[in-house]
């Protein structure tokens, strides 16, 4: 295949991401998004597979297919609660790849012998232009394996937090910003040591490990309701790490694809910070503002239980009902059932909506993704901002393995780790009715005061069997 028309391939493949972003960003298309996605893959493989630059076509297709049999059969386990952490250590191995072409890429580089035909000046000149590519390079494979490195152990820390592995509270380190600062400027220092003698390895395996243990400590040092940042944080330093393994090969189009995913992880990171109430710099600085302690032990008093019979009995008295997934539905499975007792109220005449929280259940979108799955209609399932208002005026709330994104203490308990979090104010509405196992807290370790409330009743068990049970009632 000659470079043309790789070059060709290679800007389809671009404007088919292109697409696949935009497709991903609305139900109704996020299928063709998906597609285009898959076919700009394909041609940008073959066209880097059999291109003029590719060498050891065997082997690239070998670790392919073995790799591909891996990534099928774990893609084919993975239960949509563990999503998260797939996607996080696929992060890692994003990182883990640039660190690798970064060292290498640094032991492939040669300096290009003068040729001898030109005369004097123009050799000069040669010798100074070299001179400036090599310089870039050597820039590139140090940044490269900065950033690879950084996501390589930040996104095995989000795995491992995820996975339940590693304890979810922010790991505090006496002057932890301190120690942030500092790996930063010892490695601007490594990198200007470096780019004076680039025959010297030793300054980018300083700096490797610097870099390991900062990635490390940045994502450790975060606590669990912010989460969800961090994963998006992640995703976008992978598409730096992979833009920046694409300056190191020369190949545009890893460049590109990795800008594509950079700055969309980062403008899905601002969102999330957004709709968290935390400032972006905070959390990509590593666990600001965590310094308060969970209060899981405080005493709010008494709850009250209810039964399936008694409530199927309230949602059909009802007039208006609003349902707020979380992530006990998606642990549960209980989104089949929930549309159909949905479809069975409509159908009844009650006015039953959905009301979603930006970050409930273990990735963004997920509640979407269920609902989607189950044939809820799109139109009855609006975002946290669109429904916060309308609680006072609902009849009842089902509050369906949802936990931190219904907790008041967000807005009303300033040393609360959530404290600032806005949620969804179900606690307004006439009767709220929790389906839950236990008492017990939510991802971030917080007890919540909501079913403790007078209007709030418990209905506890797995979240499936009830809501069959009320299906059953109805
Ligand atoms: P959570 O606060 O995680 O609470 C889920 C609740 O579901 C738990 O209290 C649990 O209580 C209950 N549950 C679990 N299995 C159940 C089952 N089989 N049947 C019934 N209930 C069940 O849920 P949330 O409100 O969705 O909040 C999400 C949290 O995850 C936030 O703190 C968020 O920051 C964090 N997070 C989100 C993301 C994204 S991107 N969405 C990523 C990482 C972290 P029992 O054990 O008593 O049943």
């Amino acid at each position: 295949m000659s470079m043309s028309l790789v070059n060709a391939a290679y800007i389809i493949a671009a404007l088919l991401f292109i697409m696949s972003l935009a497709g991903l960003s609305k139900h109704e298309t996020a299928k063709a998004g998906c597609l285009y996605g898959i076919v700009g893959m394909a041609i940008a493989l073959v066209a880097t597979i059999f291109g003029p630059e590719s060498n050891g076509t065997f082997w690239i297709i070998l670790a392919m297919i073995i790799g591909g049999a891996i990534g099928i059969h774990r893609a084919l386990k993975v239960e949509m609660t563990e999503m998260p952490e797939l996607v996080a250590i696929l992060h890692s191995f994003v990182g883990l790849a640039a660190v690798l072409v970064g060292f290498n890429s640094y032991g492939l580089h040669h300096a290009v012998a003068v040729p001898e035909h030109l005369d004097a000046a123009a050799q000069a000149a040669f010798v100074a232009e070299q001179n400036v590519l090599a310089n870039i390079h050597n820039a590139e494979v140090f940044l490269g394996i900065f950033i690879g490195a950084v996501t390589f152990t930040g996104s095995v820390v989000a795995f491992g937090k995820l996975r339940g592995i590693i304890n979810s509270k922010a790991l505090m380190l006496p002057h932890r910003h301190k120690l942030n600062l500092a790996a930063l400027v010892i490695s601007a220092l490594l990198m200007i040591a470096f780019m004076r003698n680039p025959d010297n390895i030793f300054p980018v395996l300083v700096m490797t490990a610097i870099a390991l243990a900062f990635g490390w400590h940045l994502v450790a040092s975060i606590g669990g309701a912010d989460m969800p940042v961090v994963v998006s944080m992640l995703n976008s330093y992978s598409g730096w790490a992979a833009a920046a393994a694409g300056f190191m090969l020369n190949n545009s189009l890893l460049i590109v694809t990795g800008a594509l995913v950079g700055s969309s992880g980062a403008i899905l990171s601002y969102i999330m910070c957004k709709a968290m109430n935390r400032s972006f710099i905070s959390v990509i600085a590593g666990g600001f503002g965590n310094d308060v302690q969970a209060s899981s032990d405080l005493d709010y008093g008494e709850h009250r239980e209810t039964t399936a019979e008694e409530t199927a009995e309230m949602l059909k008295n009802a007039s208006s009902v609003i349902i707020t997934p979380g992530y006990g539905m998606a642990v549960a499975q209980a989104q089949y059932p929930v549309a159909e007792i949905t479809q069975k109220l409509r159908e009844r005449g009650v006015n039953v909506r959905f009301g979603i929280h930006p970050v409930a259940g273990r990735l963004p979108g997920h509640m979407n993704v269920l609902l989607a799955e189950a044939k809820v209609p799109y139109d009855v399932v609006l975002e946290m901002d669109e429904i916060n208002d309308d609680f006072a005026d609902t009849d009842v709330v089902l509050v369906i393995g949802a936990n931190d994104t219904v907790n008041p203490a967000a807005m009303e308990d300033p040393s609360s780790p959530i404290a600032g979090m806005p949620v969804l104010e179900v606690w307004k509405a006439q009767n709220v009715i929790v389906f839950k196992r236990s008492m017990g807290v939510g991802y971030a370790g917080v007890q919540n005061p909501l079913f403790f409330k007078e209007n709030t009743q418990m209905l506890l068990g797995d979240a499936k069997e009830s809501v069959d049970s009320i299906l059953k009632a109805l």
